[in-house]
């Protein structure tokens, strides 16, 4: 097992000091996973997003990230710059009008200086599918192609965990599936990613999905494990992946099929019992 990255250990978080958004939460994302947090709104996605880089702070237990404790201040800085945040809006996030420039906004403020800062932006732009996208204007890109400027901004600071609080919610199918692709390249380059979504082809392609419900860890397992809770996913108002919804209702009809969370899942079980027919 490899060690804990980030922890919460117990933790507990209120916004008002009376309603607590989490009371007692235990979670522990190990270096090098791809983990996608799912739940309804208001369910504590966005809050625990915030104590992995200690932009809050519990007020019972303890969150670590990188071993830290975030709530003690010498750690504040390191924490921040080696936890990237990405959020919904794109536009919210760009910061400059040409596209080098806003990638190096966040490495030129860590004092990394020409001709690495050159060469970190160059290597951002090529991790999320825009090299030679230096001299653009962010305004002429697509939503998708600015949430990737976004990211490669984040990139270039050389974060140890990237945190994505809905990234894809404004782009159309095109945008989300190259952050998509962007985001397994990552992880596969090594990456850890904690991708909040609330679409569920996002969440089959995770190496694990956890479902918050009011503050608490529902469930927590592989894509197959818990996409194909369906009486759960509906009580929270979630979607249940179209694969596994049609493989329920054909099991329910008495057609011998496996539970699949992907489209190519389900694709493969149709044509074998074509074949076997
Ligand atoms: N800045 C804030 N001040 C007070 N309450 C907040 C604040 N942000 C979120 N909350 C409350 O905390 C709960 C969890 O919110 P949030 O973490 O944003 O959930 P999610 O991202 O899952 O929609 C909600 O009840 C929300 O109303
Ligand atoms: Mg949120």
């Amino acid at each position: 097992m490899a060690k804990p990255f980030v922890e919460f250990d117990h933790a507990g978080f209120t916004y008002d000091g009376q309603r607590f958004v989490f009371e007692d939460l235990s979670l522990t994302i190990p270096q090098g996973q791809f983990v996608c947090i799912l739940g309804g709104n208001g369910s504590g996605k966005s809050t625990l997003a915030k104590h992995v880089n200690a932009l809050l702070v519990p007020d019972a237990g303890v969150v670590r990230t990188f071993g830290c404790d975030t709530r003690d201040a010498e750690h504040t800085y390191f924490i921040r710059s080696n936890a990237g945040m990405v959020f919904q809006s794109p536009d919210d996030q760009l910061v400059a009008s040409l596209v080098e420039n806003d990638v190096a906004f966040g490495p030129e403020n860590l004092g990394i200086e020409n001709p690495e800062l050159a060469r970190r932006v160059k290597n951002a732009l090529a991790e999320v599918g825009l090299q030679g996208f230096e001299k653009h204007e962010t305004t002429a890109l697509s939503g998708g192609q600015k949430q990737r400027v976004t990211i490669a901004g984040v990139l270039a600071m050389d974060p140890a965990i990237l945190i994505l609080d809905e990234a894809s919610a404004m782009l159309d199918p095109r945008g989300r599936a190259g952050l998509m692709r962007v985001c397994r390249e990552l992880h596969e380059a090594g990456m850890t990613i904690v991708m909040i979504t609330h679409f569920m082809e996002e969440a089959a392609q995770a190496q694990r999905v956890v479902v918050l419900d009011s503050g608490c860890v529902r469930l927590d397992g592989t894509p197959g494990e818990v996409l194909s809770q369906a009486a759960v996913l509906a009580e929270l108002n979630l979607d249940v992946p179209f694969a596994c919804r049609l493989s329920l209702e054909l099991q329910s009809r008495g057609i011998p099929v496996a539970t699949c969370i992907t489209e190519s899942e389900i694709e493969e079980e149709l044509c074998r019992l074509n074949s076997i027919r």
